[in-house]
């Protein structure tokens, strides 16, 4: 499959993006049958589709190797700035757009070249304690992904050993919650109010824009102490690496953190359970194989959580699918859309042994995603214990009507019915090889007091009911 690259083609057949853009990207098929919506933009458009995003024009990059293209940027034609957006220089981006605390929060993500080199770095190092497997800290984590999993599926079952249950409410999305504590080093007793905010932020509903300044408030707190007296935790881990960062930079790298891990983490383990109770696309046999890697991508293939990425800036006049996008012009590709590309979805076959891995949801080039295996290693962690302890497992509502948020940017569910029955001999969680079990425990020490037990799910079962 041959990416199209961009050519410099002076005249444009048609009118600019402004005039074009009449298709409103949320609509209810984009939320309940997107396939039926990207396929209608496909058939109109072709690989790049003029929209409207709540109520500001963009190009929607639908086409697989278009995706690819965009998001490589070999030629250096994309910008991640929101100085490069013509309307936003201009003074024509409503004030009350959702959408503007994201594409002005200054995180690496909106950041190009030696700039986002300078915060890629630091990401990584500041990880590799967490995502390197053979460190103590990344053991302790996964110890602690258990026993919160473990913990949560107890509490689900306490009215009793079969019955009804929302994955997400009270599985998905509070484990990775649990996480965010321990990566900040404040233990796992966060601040409830701060995922209610995370929430209306990544919806970008009406009340974003407080949602995202008291977060950043509340995240800059923490930093501010880390800065003063450095732990074993990721802010100090980032500050380590890159002892420049200033307060400011160190916020807003945390704060979207808790997005990564707390709403889009959350969003991939209730994917993924979905997948596999769906069983349409291949996410069941690769379970029941003992792939769950395999399972994770499948899922990741059909439902991204990150479904669109929220845009780029062409920073000079570029043909693209069927339009000559102009400088200054927003772009938005969509992995979700890419991934039904019938370019895309003729190379990937239902058999499980068959890897699909070429999927984008994690985004490639520049500025692909860094915490692939934490996210990973959080969601195979829950999706093996819920389907270990659990012997029955089944959607409480048809496939078809599970109610999808409705977002620009994320792929999810509102909520995710299900009835189960508890395994009769669930076996426990493995305990680690002695040596390493006391690495990691003093390690889990060290780093985050963490409030373990019944307390701790039971709280943050209570807030995220709040945030729903
Ligand atoms: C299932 C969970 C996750 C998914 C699907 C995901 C996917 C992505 C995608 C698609 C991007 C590119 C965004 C864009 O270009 O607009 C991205 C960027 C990024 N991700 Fe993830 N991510 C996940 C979890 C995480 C976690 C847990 C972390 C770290 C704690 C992380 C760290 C990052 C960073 C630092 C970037 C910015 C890189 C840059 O712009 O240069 N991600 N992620």
């Amino acid at each position: 499959m041959e990416p199209q690259t961009p050519q410099a083609d002076p005249a444009p057949a048609h009118p600019p993006l402004d005039a074009l853009a009449v298709q409103p990207l949320l609509n209810r098929d984009y939320e309940s049958r997107p396939a039926a919506f990207y396929e209608r933009l496909r058939a109109e458009y072709g690989p790049v589709a003029p929209v409207d995003v709540l109520g500001v024009p963009a190009w929607l990059v639908i086409g697989y190797a278009q995706t690819l293209d965009v998001m490589r940027d070999t030629r250096g034609i994309w910008s991640r700035r929101v100085e490069n957006w013509r309307r936003y220089r201009e003074g024509s981006v409503p004030a009350d757009w959702p959408m503007l605390p994201v594409v002005e929060s200054g995180n690496s993500a909106f950041r190009d070249g030696a700039d986002s080199t300078r915060l890629r770095s630091a990401w990584s190092e500041g990880l590799r304690p967490f995502q390197d497997r053979t460190r103590p800290e990344a053991k302790a984590l996964e110890q602690a992904v258990r026993r919160y999993a473990d913990e949560l599926i107890t509490v689900l079952a306490e009215s009793g050993p079969a019955g009804w249950a929302d994955l997400s409410a009270q599985y998905a999305r509070p484990l990775p919650l649990m996480v965010i504590g321990r990566l900040l080093g404040t233990g796992a007793d966060g601040d409830d109010e701060l995922i209610i905010d995370l929430w209306r932020v990544m919806d970008a509903g009406p009340e974003a824009r407080e949602a995202s300044d008291r977060l950043l408030a509340r995240v800059a707190d923490v930093c501010a102490a880390r800065m003063a007296a450095p732990g074993a935790d990721l802010p100090s881990y980032l500050l380590a690496a890159a002892p420049d960062l200033t307060a400011e930079e160190l916020a807003r790298e945390m704060s979207m953190m808790t997005g990564l891990v707390g709403d889009v983490t959350g969003t991939l383990i209730c994917n993924t359970i979905t997948e596999v109770l769906i069983g349409e696309t291949g996410a069941r046999a690769s379970l029941s194989a003992g792939m769950i890697p395999e399972v994770i991508n499948r899922a990741a293939a059909a439902n991204p959580p990150m479904a669109n990425l929220a845009f780029r800036w062409a920073k000079a006049d570029v043909r693209l699918g069927r339009f000559q996008i102009a400088a200054g012009d927003p772009v938005m590709v969509s992995p979700a859309a890419a991934h039904l590309d019938p370019a895309f979805t003729a190379s990937t076959a239902p058999d499980p042994i068959y890897s699909s891995r070429a999927h984008l949801a994690w985004s490639a080039g520049p500025h692909a995603c860094l915490g692939r295996d934490l996210a990973t290693a959080i969601t195979t962690i829950a999706v093996e214990r819920l389907f270990e302890r659990l012997s029955s497992l089944r959607l409480a509502l048809p496939a078809d009507q599970l109610p999808w948020r409705s977002s620009p940017l994320i792929r999810g569910l509102r909520s995710l019915p299900v009835t189960y029955e508890l395994a009769g001999d669930a076996p426990e969680p493995q305990p680690a090889a002695p040596a390493d079990a006391e690495e990691a425990a003093e390690a889990a020490e060290q780093e985050a007091p963490d409030e373990s037990g019944a307390n701790l799910v039971r709280r943050v079962l209570r807030m995220v009911r709040l945030s729903s």
